[in-house]
């Protein structure tokens, strides 16, 4: 089975919890191919036809990113829009995608606990990733569901050095738990 990370960190170099999950998940999957899409498209012009195919030789397809305003972040949004086409990956001649897996993978920085119903956040995870999981309906998809870990907020020079433990092992159990989806 081959699975496709899209790496939607716009900002990988500042990265603490997405870089260990990824690591992480790679160690565990080294032919997992990993988009890393700031990298690769620092101008946000995709190279579409690029990354359909490499999409379309995928069986599992995880988005990964840190969470910016309750959403993916504008980078991987733009990515969403562009790659995921009419006639690629929905409409009547776009199956491309249909019978894969698509799994959310984000961090954020409020506590995991804050993400419920009558706490801080007000909903879960699941609740506010529900645009992934309709768009794998849209495209034929089974969607397998949101790996979400809270907490994840280290700024250099700014945090203290003593944060940093808990969430790289934090993140660490985040990447066993995906790596984990993946072997199933
Ligand atoms: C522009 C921006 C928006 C953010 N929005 C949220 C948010 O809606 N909810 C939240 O809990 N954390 C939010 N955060 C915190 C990030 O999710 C957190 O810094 C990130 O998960 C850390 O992952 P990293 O170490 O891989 O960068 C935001 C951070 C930024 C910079």
């Amino acid at each position: 089975m081959k699975t496709i990370m899209i790496y939607g960190h716009p900002h990988p170099e500042l990265s603490l919890g997405n870089k260990t999950i990824l690591e992480t998940v790679k160690a565990e999957i080294p032919d997992m191919d990993v988009r890393h899409i700031a990298e690769l498209y620092s101008d946000g012009k995709f190279d579409i036809k690029a990354e359909q195919e490499a999409l379309a030789a995928a069986d599992t397809i995880i988005l990964k990113f840190p969470v910016y305003w309750y959403a993916y972040p504008a980078l991987l949004k733009k990515y969403i829009d562009d790659v995921f086409a009419h006639g690629f990956a929905y409409g009547s001649t776009g199956t491309r995608l249909k019978g894969k897996t698509l799994i959310v993978s984000c961090t954020t920085g409020a506590p995991y606990d804050a993400y419920a119903e009558g706490e801080f956040q007000s909903h879960t995870m699941d609740t506010y990733m529900f645009p992934a999981a309709q768009l794998a309906k849209l495209c034929g998809m089974h969607f397998g569901g949101v790996v979400h870990t809270g907490g994840v907020m280290y700024i250099p020079g700014v945090s203290k050095p003593e944060a940093k433990e808990p969430i790289i092992k934090a993140c660490q159990v985040h990447g066993e738990k995906l790596a984990s989806l993946l072997r199933r």
